[in-house]
C-alpha cells in the first residue's frame, strides 16, 4: 500500500442531465469552490455538452470526460461517437463500461474491452467502471466478478498504458440508490483490484494505479471513503450535480 504514489481523482458523472448552457453554468459555479484542491477533478458530460464544458472549464483545474466511446474510428454506426472525434475536440477522459451502459444498453465485457482499446489508441485516459450486482454480492462472488470484468477490459493493455486507466469500482446496488458500500466493503474490493493489477502487471504498476469508489458517494460519506488506503478518489453521480455538494467531496480528497 503506497497512497503517496497516487493523486486522488474525483470525477462527477453528470449522466443525461443538463443542456450545454446548464453544464457551462454548473462548471462556472464549481470553479471557485474547488480552485485550491490538490486532487484531479473530472466531470463527465453528455456528448453535445462537451464543447461548452471545455470552454467553461478553461483555465481551471477541471478536466472534461465523455461518458462513452465507440470502438471503431468511423463508419456506419448510427448514434455513436469515436475516440478520434473526442480527441479532436480536446477531451482528455472517457468513462467506459458504466453499469448503466451494461444494464440498459447491452454493454458486455467484450465491448467494454474494445472501447478501452480504442480510447487508449486515440490517446485518451479511460475511467473503467466495474462492479457486481446485488445478487452476485449475496452469492459471495464479488471478487470473481470484478476481477473478470477488469481482466477482460484490460486484455491487450500494456503496462505503460495502464497509467491512462483509472478503475472505478462501482457496486451496482449502490448506484443511485442512496445505499453506499461501507468504507470497509469498498476498500476491500479496491484492494482486490489492486492485487489483480499487481498480478497482471507489477507491484509498482498496481501501487501507482488510481482506483476510485463510486455508488452514492456524497458530501456526508466521502471523507470516510476517501480515507481508506486503497480508495484513490470517487466517481460521483447524483451528488456531483449540486456544485456545493460536489465541492465538499472534492475538498475532502485533499
Ligand atoms: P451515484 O452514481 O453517485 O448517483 O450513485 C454513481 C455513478 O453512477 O457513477
Amino acid at each position: 500500500m503506497n497512497k503517496t504514489l497516487r493523486a486522488p481523482v474525483i470525477a462527477g458523472n453528470w449522466k443525461m442531465n443538463n443542456t450545454p448552457a446548464q453544464t457551462a453554468g454548473l462548471i462556472a459555479q464549481l470553479k471557485p469552490l474547488i480552485s485550491s484542491a490538490d486532487s484531479k477533478i473530472v466531470v463527465a458530460v453528455p456528448f453535445i455538452d462537451i464543447p461548452a464544458a471545455l470552454e467553461a472549464a478553461k483555465g481551471s483545474n477541471i478536466a472534461i470526460a465523455a461518458q462513452n466511446v465507440h470502438w471503431e474510428e468511423r463508419g456506419a454506426f448510427t448514434g455513436e461517437v469515436s475516440a478520434p472525434m473526442l480527441k479532436a475536440l480536446g477531451v482528455p477522459y472517457v468513462v467506459v463500461g458504466h453499469s448503466e451502459r451494461r444494464q440498459y444498453f447491452g454493454e458486455t465485457d467484450v465491448t467494454v474491452q474494445k472501447r478501452v482499446r480504442a480510447a487508449l489508441n486515440a490517446g485518451l485516459t479511460v475511467i473503467l467502471c466495474v462492479g457486481e450486482v446485488l445478487a452476485e454480492r449475496k452469492l459471495g462472488i464479488t471478487a470473481e466478478i470484478v476481477r473478470a470484468q477488469t481482466e477482460i477490459a484490460l486484455a491487450g493493455v500494456a503496462a505503460e498504458e495502464l497509467r491512462r486507466v483509472i478503475i472505478a469500482y462501482e457496486p451496482v446496488w449502490a448506484i443511485g440508490t442512496g445505499e453506499t458500500a461501507t468504507p470497509e466493503q469498498a476498500n476491500e474490493v479496491c484492494a482486490i483490484l489492486r492485487g489483480l493489477l499487481a498480478r497482471i502487471y507489477s507491484k509498482d504498476a498496481a501501487d501507482r494505479a488510481v482506483i476510485q469508489y463510486g455508488g452514492s458517494m456524497n458530501d456526508a460519506n466521502a471523507a470516510e471513503l476517501l480515507a481508506q488506503p486503497d480508495i484513490d478518489g470517487g466517481l460521483i453521480g447524483g451528488a456531483s450535480l449540486a456544485a456545493e455538494k460536489f465541492a465538499v467531496i472534492v475538498n475532502a480528497a485533499g
